[in-house]
């Protein structure tokens, strides 16, 4: 069972530039919640109550802000920042420490998903015991993204980043299951070309041993990445059209915990008074 995951939320946020100058992508907006909440969302979904997330330097103080601890939402929340954004597979080397000798899983900070067996697939991905687990999603134009082929027993047979040749139409999406190794591999890794670690060399380490293999979120799911403007306002409107059609509220954190039964309604109403009057909190109040 895989108890830990780690939160990459730092990045440059270079495409959302000037948004990004002064405030982390993942503190900006999608509709109604800050960016942030809704990988959390995903981990807790996947009942990970121990959780890392990095943040860049001097951006402790806003993040605390919004999510002071994990008190409230019963999981236990630890920061870490990172100097620079050296590239994704730094998250094991700055998580060392709080890996221990655990397997963890990897989010990035500004990846949404969302869809109907999400929760089961999630809970199914947790069991990982040993090697990786890469969850992919069907695309149209793979020559944008890291994209993998698969054989009939959903082993990963070859990866590559931004293929000018078509190999495979499944995007890798930036949610990930690796055991301990991770740690050991991450250390290997030599900066590529443009001076970052790449996850795809970190993948590749498990794929070579015949240790890595995929899930695929099916038709019925949604994984958008909220990297560029555009992006950012289509997953918004995503978002929205769900929420105000079923009045539900997608990553509403308070929901989920008191759903696991990690946290009782006394904390709600503390929720309620920290979030203060807005509709967060009416929607909290009908829990
Ligand atoms: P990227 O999309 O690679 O980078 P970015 O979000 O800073 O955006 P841009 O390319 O416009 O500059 O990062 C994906 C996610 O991972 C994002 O949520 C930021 C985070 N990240 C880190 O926290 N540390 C890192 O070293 C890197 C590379 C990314």
């Amino acid at each position: 069972m895989i108890k830990k995951g780690i939160i990459l939320s730092g990045g440059m946020g270079t495409r959302m530039s000037p948004l990004t100058k002064a405030v982390n992508k993942q503190l900006l907006p999608i509709y109604d919640k800050p960016l942030i909440f809704y990988p959390l969302s995903i981990l807790m979904l996947a009942k990970i109550k121990d959780i890392l997330i990095i943040v860049n330097k001097g951006q402790l103080n806003q993040y605390r802000k919004i999510i002071p601890n994990g008190d409230n939402l019963g999981i236990k929340i630890t920061y870490k920042e990172q100097t620079y954004p050296k590239g994704l597979p730094d998250a094991f080397i700055l998580g060392e420490k709080f890996i221990g000798k655990e397997n963890v899983a990897l989010i990035l900070g500004d990846n949404f998903f969302y869809g109907q067996n999400l929760t089961s697939q999630l809970l199914n991905s947790v069991k990982l015991k040993k090697g990786a687990k890469i969850i992919l999603h069907k695309v149209n134009k793979p020559e944008l993204y890291g994209v993998a082929k698969i054989n009939s027993r959903n082993k990963v047979t070859s990866i590559k980043e931004k293929p000018k040749k078509f190999i495979s139409d499944l995007a890798i999406t930036g949610l990930y299951f690796f055991d301990n190794n991770v740690v050991k591999f991450a250390k290997q890794l030599k900066p590529s070309k443009r001076n970052e670690l790449e996850i795809v060399d970190l993948i590749n380490k498990y794929k070579n041993n015949r240790k890595l293999s995929a899930d695929l979120i099916g038709r019925g799911g949604a994984w958008l990445d909220s990297g560029s403007i555009e992006d950012y306002y289509k997953t918004s409107a995503f978002v929205s059209a769900i929420e105000n059609r079923q009045g539900f509220k997608i990553a509403c954190l308070e929901e989920i915990a008191l759903n696991n039964k990690w946290i009782n309604k006394s904390k709600i109403q503390n929720a309620i008074k920290f979030y203060g009057n807005c509709e967060y909190s009416n929607y909290l109040k009908m829990l």
